[in-house]
């Protein structure tokens, strides 16, 4: 397949433009850069743009597919301090970027969402029925673009697959591409950061919620992992599939402790950090069912914690010679 890659630049981008590479797949990412880096795209042909310059967007339509929608602008702390950002670029320029998909041919398309849709879930493990109830911006702006798919796929017939993933860590375990957010706000990089000294002290929201150990529990998910899901999304919509919303974990909470425990145990140093209050409106624990992912799409998580840690720290050492 020919397919259009948004945000193929960025952390989950460039990882599941490898995989769809890797399946067979020509890509063609666009990307304006803005958090996005160039070197995460080496290898692969990058239009630079905005997903709101909607005649840009077409020319690049032409002959495609299918389209994998990652562009974003992904901070939820941001968000709340800037909604208008986030208004814009996710729903207003998003919209843009679905009206150049409506006057293309094509009529496949995947779009980042997040766990964030969901807000403060009344029963775990979350699944998709699971009532979407947002707390923040970011998630609102998801959600807003969730609804103008499902409005579009009746009124035009543009099938979609909303991916709604968890916490995604980890890098490409050949080391050539991670995660680099400025700022990083991402909590095994961080860790790993306190680790090489690079970062002052790693600061734990809170260690007094209604769960095991006192941390947050989170569903930590490979970003492999997930750029498989999106190969297996686009050609279950390329075989005709119906519309989809689906979760991307791999349905195991774990807690932050645990988490420095396996840093700890990766790296063979302590990770230096203190608890602090937790931030308001965190909630106390957030994983996902993925069994639909599973049944419907054939996709399941392979990474291990301690294999999502170790890639990250692989990635994380090398960092000075990625960084320009
Ligand atoms: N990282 C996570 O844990 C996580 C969790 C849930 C959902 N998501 C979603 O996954 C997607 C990718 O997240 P990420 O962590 O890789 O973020 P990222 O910032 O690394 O990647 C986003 C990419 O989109 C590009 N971009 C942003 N706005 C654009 C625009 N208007 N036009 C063109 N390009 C634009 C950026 O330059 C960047 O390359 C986002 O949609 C995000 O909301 C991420």
């Amino acid at each position: 397949m020919r397919i259009l890659v948004t945000g193929g630049s960025g952390y989950v981008g460039s990882h599941a433009v490898r995989e769809l590479a890797a399946a067979g797949h020509e890509v063609l990412i666009y990307d304006n850069l803005v958090t996005g880096h160039r070197k995460l795209s080496q290898g692969f042909e990058l239009v630079e743009g905005d997903i709101g310059d909607t005649d840009k967007v077409q020319k690049c339509l032409k002959g495609k597919d299918a389209v994998i929608h990652f562009a974003a602008s992904a901070y939820v702390g941001e968000s709340v301090e800037k909604p208008r950002k986030y208004f814009r670029n996710n729903v207003e320029s998003g919209l843009k970027l679905l009206d150049a998909v409506l006057a293309s041919d094509v009529r496949s398309f995947v779009f980042s969402s997040t766990c964030a849709t969901y807000g403060v879930p009344r029963q775990l493990p979350i699944s998709e029925d699971t009532p979407q109830e947002p707390i923040n911006p970011y998630g609102a702006s998801k959600l807003f673009f969730e609804h103008a798919l499902a409005a579009y796929n009746v009124s035009h017939g543009l099938r979609y697959a909303a991916l709604r993933y968890f916490n995604a860590a980890g890098a490409h375990p050949d080391g050539t591409i991670g995660e680099y957010h400025d700022p990083e706000t991402h909590l095994i990089p961080l860790a790993l950061k306190a680790v090489l000294g690079t970062k002052p002290l790693l600061k734990v929201f809170g260690c007094d919620f209604d769960t095991p150990d006192g941390t947050c529990v989170r569903d930590f998910i490979h970003v492999s992992d997930l750029g498989s899901a999106h190969v297996k999304a686009v050609e279950y919509l390329a075989n005709g599939g119906n519309s989809i919303q689906a979760n991307l974990g791999t349905g195991r909470g774990t807690s932050i402790k645990e988490v420095l425990a396996t840093v700890e145990k990766v790296t063979g140093k302590p990770v230096p950090h203190e608890f602090v209050d937790a931030r308001p409106g965190d909630p106390a624990s957030l994983y996902a069912d993925p069994g639909r992912a599973r049944e419907i799409l054939g996709w399941s998580a392979r990474f291990s914690l301690e294999g999502i840690v170790s890639t990250a720290w692989d990635w994380e050492q090398g960092l000075p010679a990625f960084l320009p």
